[in-house]
């Protein structure tokens, strides 16, 4: 076990775990927004997805349970790597003359915490029903206790909400155009002559992942998608 531990403190070992659970959330943001994508398809389809995922019953709690321990490793370690690297130099410099480093790099720290504040909105939100209790009663009420399109149109359907919801997809813009650049650079990818692909590659994955989030507050606030009724 100490070994793990050794592992996790390590610098090396720290980079290693941010790729892996990155690449892992990655993979979850991809397959969420392509469920998501449904809802441009009626009630039918996304209630159909997400009764299917209901139904996968022990296994979709195993999944919840992988997805935040993986969710806490990454914050956890995102935090230690920027404390060891600030504690590095201790005294910042007098001038800041950052030339390589983006904007988006700077505020990592920054924009992975106004996700986790996202999340864990998002989740007291959508799937614990706290923050708009009436929105959520719609999704028990109908459809087998899975309409997910009455809960998500009735919501993104109020201004704030919808607008909010688009905000935070900038912040994972940023997190995601420069965390993919990171990923690839753990992984080796870093050669003078790739790195013009990745970056490239980066900004726009990130970019789809971002705007087709964003596409579906807009599109029920715009009338593209009509609110249950
Ligand atoms: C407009 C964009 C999004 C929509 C419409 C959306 C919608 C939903 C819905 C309907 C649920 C399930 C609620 C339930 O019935 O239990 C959910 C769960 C969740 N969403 Fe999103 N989501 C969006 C963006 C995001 C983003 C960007 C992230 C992460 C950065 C995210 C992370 C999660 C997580 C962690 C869960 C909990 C999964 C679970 O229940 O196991 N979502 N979302």
């Amino acid at each position: 076990m100490n070994w793990l531990i050794d592992f996790w403190r390590s610098s090396i070992g720290g980079k290693v775990i941010m790729a892996i659970t990155g690449l892992l959330l990655f993979g979850f943001v991809v397959a969420h927004l392509l469920g998501n994508l449904q809802l441009l398809s009626g009630p039918d389809k996304i209630n159909a997805y997400a009764k299917m995922l209901h139904d996968l019953g022990p296994l979709l709690w195993v999944m919840r349970i992988g997805l935040l321990v993986v969710f806490v490793l990454h914050v956890a370690t995102g935090i230690r790597l920027a404390r060891a690297n600030k504690a590095a130099r201790p005294v910042a410099y007098a001038k800041e003359a950052t030339i390589q480093a983006s904007f988006a790099s700077r505020s990592m720290v920054l924009s992975g915490l106004s996700l986790l504040v996202f999340v864990v909105y998002h989740l007291l939100h959508f799937t614990l029903g706290v923050t708009n209790p009436g929105h959520s009663a719609l999704k028990a009420a109908g459809a087998g206790g899975h309409d997910v399109y009455a809960m998500v149109t009735a919501s993104f359907s109020v201004p704030a909400i919808a607008i909010a919801y688009m905000a935070f997809q900038a912040v994972l813009f940023l997190h995601l155009s420069h965390g993919v650049q990171s990923l690839a650079q753990t992984l080796g990818l870093n050669h003078r002559r790739y790195s013009p692909m990745v970056r490239t590659l980066a900004y726009l994955l990130a970019a789809a992942i971002a705007g087709g989030n964003a596409f579906l507050p807009f599109a029920v606030l715009s009338g593209i998608v009509k609110v249950a009724s």
